[in-house]
């Protein structure tokens, strides 16, 4: 069976783009793959975060996991901060590493520019690509899936895999870069020609997978779309509505062509009724299992045997990697 190692990031809530875009899909892999899903909270601590903010939200991320149909049996799902050796791995990929091709990252440049406003430019956002490559590295990860925005750090995966086997030893799988198939890009419910993010300053563009479900139906009525009248997939032309038609499909199990049919006649008001009501259901239903798991023991299990078993994985590649490059002693 071949490996997926997924991260994602603890900051905020995910909103309904990153479900279907994202954790909905990874979910469905863990089907084929043995699979690794890895709360990323010392990424997150790139940039300031709350700490009460940040230890509730690696929770509610696990518990949206586990609702959104993570099995614990099939997958490892676990925080990146309770094992250890991601971060000794980092280390020895520092050390081979390039600032200028640090320096290139366009994430980095963005995030530096915000920064650079603030306080200055922490280094750990700068070497944050290289703490990445350790993560998928270290299971030596066939598949990683991720958004179009980490293809950049998943070249400099391979770039560093291939640098490492090349200097010391054969140790890396090269990893495949997986970008979404379907929904890999919700828009905002305000201006459907950008991505909906959940840092949007305008609360009405996104819906949290934690909003208040009649919030949510009502941020849905009011989506901005065209003055046509006709409910018709036409990115180009009709991209509010092409958008809500995909988040329409992507939460029932219609196609868009059936969804389509389905309001042949009918006004958008019909439509955003209807997929108000529906995202409304959807997210009752799902916020009552994640907060089935924010109170359970379970969840603390799970998340314990997550990181014995990431350990174990992991442990045995970085004693590889410090073999190979002569750190510490040799035993008889
Ligand atoms: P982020 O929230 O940017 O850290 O992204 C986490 C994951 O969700 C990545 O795989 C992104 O590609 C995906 N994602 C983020 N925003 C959207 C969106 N609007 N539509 C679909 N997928 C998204
Ligand atoms: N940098 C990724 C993001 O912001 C999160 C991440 C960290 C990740 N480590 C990873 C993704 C390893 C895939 C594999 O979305």
């Amino acid at each position: 069976m071949k490996t997926l190692f997924s991260g994602i990031q603890p900051s905020g809530i995910p909103t309904i783009g990153n479900y279907i875009g994202a954790i909905t899909q990874f979910v469905e892999m863990q089907e084929e793959y043995e699979s690794y899903f890895c709360i990323v909270d010392q990424h997150a601590i790139t940039v300031p975060q709350d700490r009460l903010e940040l230890r509730k939200n690696t929770k509610l991320l696990a518990a949206i996991y586990l609702a959104a149909g993570l099995d614990p049996n099939k997958a490892v799902l676990f925080i990146q901060s309770e094992v250890p050796t991601h971060t000794q791995a980092t280390w020895i990929f520092q050390t081979l590493s390039y600032m200028g091709e640090l320096e290139r990252m366009t994430q980095f440049k963005d995030k530096a520019r915000k920064q650079s406003q603030k306080e200055g430019i922490p280094v750990g956002l700068f070497t944050y690509p290289t703490l990445m490559v350790s993560d998928i590295l270290l299971y030596n990860a066939d598949v990683v899936p991720v958004g179009d925005d980490q293809a950049q750090h998943l070249e400099l995966t391979r770039t560093l895999a291939e640098r490492f086997n090349f200097r010391y030893k054969e140790i890396f799988t090269i990893p495949e870069t997986r970008l979404p198939k379907f929904g890999g890009r919700i828009m905002s419910l305000q201006d459907p020609t950008s991505k909906m993010s959940k840092s949007d300053a305008n609360q009405k563009a996104f819906i949290s997978l934690m909003d208040d479900p009649n919030a949510a139906a009502k941020k849905i009525r009011s989506a901005v779309t065209d003055s046509d009248m006709v409910v018709k997939y036409d990115k180009e032309n009709k991209p509010g509505i092409s958008n809500l038609l995909v988040i329409y499909s992507s939460f029932t199990d219609y196609t868009i062509e059936e969804i389509e049919a389905k309001y042949e006649g009918k006004t958008y008001g019909d439509f955003k009724k209807d997929l108000g009501e529906i995202v409304k259901v959807f997210l009752t239903d799902f916020q009552e299992k994640v907060n089935h798991y924010l109170i359970s023991e379970e969840l603390d299990e799970i998340l314990d045997e997550g990181r014995d078993r990431a350990f174990k994985k992991t442990i045995k590649t970085l004693t590889k990697m410090e073999n190979a490059v002569g750190l510490g002693r040799k035993r008889k």
